[in-house]
């Protein structure tokens, strides 16, 4: 996409043409393209066109908190997209999860550093804070630009267009960078690879009194430097990124570890307790949400419920109590045999099991597969849990509770 073909889209035609195209629906373009470039010029169709995709695709992501699932009434119909700034974009729930924080730690004034469209910009504003939204891609900043202007947030989000490394951040109350992990050639895994790299994002955040970057949620617990805190945060039970924070005074020393859960939110710390002991399989079974498995935090919800591990390398909980709790799923357990296709698809029979709602860990099999060998038919429905335990593997059943 060239800028001027995206500057097109901010006129009055390029906006007639937006909102005609608003729920257009996949398949109609070629006719849909063909009626309006009778009226428009082509290069403005096709600009819209292609808008009009990318606005589609970020619904999913840039719904309110509650409405994101939904696909309705969303930021993204009156944002501007580019491929790679949606793909990279910040969703909103977290990014509003983020600043949050933010103002809740005093920030007024902070520097973004690597904006894109301006997903985290956005949620920072929202908050009451004034953003330098810094980027080093052209179209990317007309886009950001933009978006601030489309939400009424211009007099709180200046853009800049320059390299990060290029910026002084002097006088500002905090830094946050989200470093590009993508190039042409796909995903990148090394940190150091990063754009710019983990380390120098790391200094960055420590030249103000607050800072935070965005990390794969994979990152090595290895890598969390000395003073910040890791911070892994899931929607919806999908875990979306880590962030490792400087200045909230919560480091190595006191609790290193938050798993944030969202919606909610639900905050879990901790990071100090021993792994909890392996026993036998009880009358329930907790399935951690991936943020605190991933925060290493399954020794607190343990904790929390009385629990201990099935098996001490694989992350379901199991105890004789129900206490409810946000950061694991729970399952009320009817049977607990070892694995075997032939006993399981005979029990799902003489029980009129129809849904087979399958989870596992510690095998490989996959769901799909193990469905089409059930081949289940009946009204009921039932949760299997298959994971492996010392040398053998186990099929848990029951149903979720609560
Ligand atoms: C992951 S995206 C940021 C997404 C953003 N937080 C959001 O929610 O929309 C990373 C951005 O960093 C920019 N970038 C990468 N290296 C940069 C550098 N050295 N200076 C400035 N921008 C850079 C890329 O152009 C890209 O737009």
């Amino acid at each position: 996409m060239e800028i001027e073909s995206f500057q097109a889209l901010l006129t009055d035609e390029g906006q007639t043409l937006l909102a005609e195209l608003r729920d257009f629906k996949p398949g109609e373009e070629l006719a849909l393209a063909t009626r309006l470039r009778r009226k428009h010029p082509a290069e403005l169709v096709s600009a819209a066109l292609a808008q009009a995709a990318l606005r589609q695709r970020a619904r999913a992501k840039f719904g309110s908190a509650d409405r994101q699932h939904s696909g309705e009434d969303t930021d993204a119909d009156a944002l501007y997209f580019t491929p790679n700034g949606v793909e990279q974009a910040t969703r909103r729930s977290v990014a509003e999860w983020r600043a949050e924080r933010f103002a809740a730690l005093g920030v007024r004034r902070l520097a973004d550093l690597c904006c894109g469209i301006g997903g985290d910009a956005i949620a920072l504003a929202r908050a009451g804070i004034a953003v330098l939204a810094v980027d080093r891609d052209p179209l990317t900043c007309a886009v950001a630009e933009a978006n601030a202007a489309a939400l009424g947030l211009a007099e709180l989000i200046e853009v800049r267009c320059a390299d990060v490394t290029d910026v002084d951040v002097t006088g500002f109350d905090a830094v946050f960078t989200d470093p590009a992990r993508r190039t042409s050639r796909g995903r990148v895994f090394d940190p150091e690879a990063y754009s710019p790299p983990l380390s120098w994002a790391i200094g960055a955040a420590r030249r103000t009194p607050f800072g935070a970057l965005k990390v794969a949620p994979g990152i090595p617990h290895e890598l969390v430097p000395e003073g910040a805190e890791a911070e892994w945060v899931s929607d919806h039970g999908d875990v979306k990124e880590a962030g490792l924070w400087f200045g909230t005074k919560a480091d190595k020393a006191t609790e290193p570890h938050r798993a944030t859960l969202l919606p909610g939110p639900h905050t879990l710390t901790g990071g100090r307790l021993p792994d909890p002991e392996a026993g036998p399989v009880g009358r329930y079974l907790y399935e951690p949400d991936g943020a605190v498995i991933r925060a290493h935090l399954v020794a607190e919800v343990a904790e929390q419920v009385g629990g201990r591990l099935i098996d001490p390398m694989i992350a379901y909980l199991t105890s004789d109590l129900l206490v409810p709790t946000p950061y694991a799923h729970a399952y009320e357990l009817t049977d607990v045999l070892p694995f075997n296709v032939k006993k399981l698809k005979a029990l799902l029979r003489e029980r009129g099991v129809g849904t087979v709602v399958i989870k596992k860990r510690g095998i490989g099999i996959t769901p799909e597969d193990l469905r089409r060998q059930l081949k289940p038919t009946g009204p009921n429905t039932v949760t299997v849990i298959i994971s492996r335990v010392g040398d053998g593997h186990i099929m848990m059943l029951g149903q979720p509770v609560g």
